[in-house]
C-alpha cells in the first residue's frame, strides 16, 4: 500500500528523533512492499520564528489531508517568556483540536532488560503493563473562558475545566473496549469529591461500564491513583482520565520505564486519522548534541502503522526489533548508555530483518478500533 504521511519535527530534539523515525518506517516499508511519501511542516517555535505563528494554516492543511502525522515535540526557552501572546504549545493543542483527536493513548511496559533503569525497585515492575487514555481536546487545556483580567486587587488569571457528557462518554466507551482486548479492567481516574466536572464523568463511567459486563471497573481519585502508580502500577491495565490528570500521570508513569525518550503515543478521533508524538518534550538542554533517544519516536511510528494504516504486523517488527536491540545492550544516554541518537536508530532498523521473519502474535489492541 502507499501511505501519505506529514511529517512535523518541530523544536529542540524533535528534527533528530523524527529523522531516525522515518528512516525505520522507509525500512518497514520496503520489507513489506509499501511505500511511503513524506511532507515537512512547522509547527511550534520553528513555526513561530518564520511565520508568526505555532500552527501555520499550510501545516493544518497538510496534516489534515495526510493520513497520519508524525511529531517530535515543541517548545524551548526561546519562546518561553510568560508574557509572550504566541507559544509552541498552542500549535500542538491547535493541531490536536482541528483534528478531533480526543483520544490519546500512551502505553507503559517496562522491558525486563531496562528494570535496573527505573528508581523502583525491579519486583515492583514485574507485570506491570498498562496504557492509559488520556482525554485531549477537552478540559483545563480548551476551557472558556481561559483569561487573563486586571481587577481592583491586581491581575486575575482564569482557566476552566468543562466537560460535556458526550466528550466523556467516547473516550471511556474506547477504554472499556480495549480492557476488552486486554487484561479486562478499568481505573477511572477523577477528582469526584471536589470538582463537578469529575463527578459528571463518575457518573458517566458508572453508566458505561453498565454496558461492559465483561470487564472489571474501578474509581479512583487521581491523588490516590498517582501514589499506587508508584506503590503498586501493576495493578493497572486500562486507565482513563482527563486531560490534565493524563499529563500529569503519564510523566510519572514513564518513570516505570526507566526512561520517558522510549515511550510512544498516538492521538486518535472518529476515524483512522491519528498523530503520532513520543510523550517527551524538546529537550532543550540536549538538543543538538545527538544523544537524544529515538525509541520513544520509533515506537510512535509503529503505533502509526497499527491504527492508521492497519499493518499490525509491521508495528509487530518494529516493536520486536527495538526490544531485540534493547536486550542486545544498545543504549542511548538516558537509560546508561553511550549511543548516539543515529546509531540506536540504526540498532533498530539492522534488527528488523530479524524481527520481521519472527512472525506476528495476536493483533490484540488494534482490534479496539
Ligand atoms: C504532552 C505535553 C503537552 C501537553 C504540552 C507540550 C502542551 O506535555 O503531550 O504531554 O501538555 O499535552
Ligand atoms: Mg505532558
Amino acid at each position: 500500500m502507499h501511505a501519505r504521511i506529514a511529517l512535523c519535527p518541530g523544536d529542540g530534539i524533535g528534527p533528530e528523533v523524527i529523522t531516525e523515525a522515518r528512516k525505520v518506517l522507509d525500512a518497514v516499508a520496503v520489507r513489506y512492499g509499501h511505500t511511503v511519501s513524506y511532507t515537512e511542516h512547522l509547527i511550534g517555535g520553528v513555526a513561530i520564528d518564520a511565520t508568526g505563528t505555532a500552527l501555520p494554516e499550510d501545516t493544518f492543511a497538510a496534516c489534515a489531508a495526510a493520513e497520519a502525522v508524525l511529531l517530535g515535540a515543541v517548545g524551548g526557552p526561546r519562546w518561553d517568556d510568560p508574557k509572550a501572546a504566541v507559544r509552541p504549545e498552542q500549535g500542538l493543542l491547535a493541531l490536536r483540536q482541528r483534528l478531533g483527536l480526543w483520544a490519546n493513548l500512551r502505553p507503559v511496559a517496562p522491558y525486563p532488560c531496562l528494570l535496573d533503569r527505573s528508581p523502583l525497585r525491579p519486583e515492583k515492575l514485574s507485570g506491570v503493563d498498562l496504557i492509559v487514555i488520556r482525554e485531549l481536546t477537552g478540559g483545563l487545556y480548551f476551557g472558556t473562558p481561559k483569561e487573563r483580567t486586571m481587577g481592583p486587587e491586581g491581575l486575575r488569571a482564569v482557566d476552566t475545566l468543562v466537560y460535556t457528557e458526550h466528550e466523556i462518554r467516547r473516550v471511556v466507551e474506547l477504554a472499556f473496549r480495549i480492557a476488552a482486548t486486554r487484561r479486562s479492567k478499568v481505573t477511572s481516574i477523577d477528582k469526584a469529591n471536589v470538582l463537578e466536572s469529575s463527578r459528571l464523568w463518575r457518573q458517566v463511567a458508572i453508566e458505561v461500564a453498565e454496558r461492559h459486563p465483561g470487564v472489571r471497573v474501578e474509581h479512583l481519585l487521581v491523588d490516590s491513583a498517582a501514589m499506587r502508580l508508584i506503590t503498586h502500577p501493576s495493578s493497572f491495565d486500562v486507565i482513563v482520565t482527563e486531560n490534565m490528570f493524563g499529563d500529569i500521570l503519564t510523566d510519572e508513569a514513564a518513570v516505570l520505564s526507566g526512561s520517558i525518550g522510549l515511550l510512544p503515543s498516538a492521538s486518535l478521533g472518529d476515524d483512522r486519522k491519528g498523530m503520532y508524538e513520543p510523550i517527551h518534550g524538546s529537550a532543550p538542554d540536549i538538543a543538538g548534541h545527538a544523544v537524544a533517544n529515538p525509541v520513544g519516536t520509533i515506537l510512535s511510528v509503529a503505533m502509526m502503522l497499527r491504527f492508521s494504516l492497519g499493518l499490525e504486523r509491521e508495528a509487530q517488527c518494529i516493536e520486536r526489533a527495538v526490544e531485540e536491540a534493547l536486550r542486545d545492550g544498545c543504549r542511548t544516554r538516558d537509560i546508561g548508555g553511550t549511543l548516539t541518537t543515529h546509531a540506536m536508530g540504526s540498532a533498530v532498523r539492522e534488527r528488523l530483518a530479524e524481527a520481521a521473519a519472527g512472525g506476528s502474535s495476536s493483533a490484540m489492541l488494534s482490534r479496539a478500533f
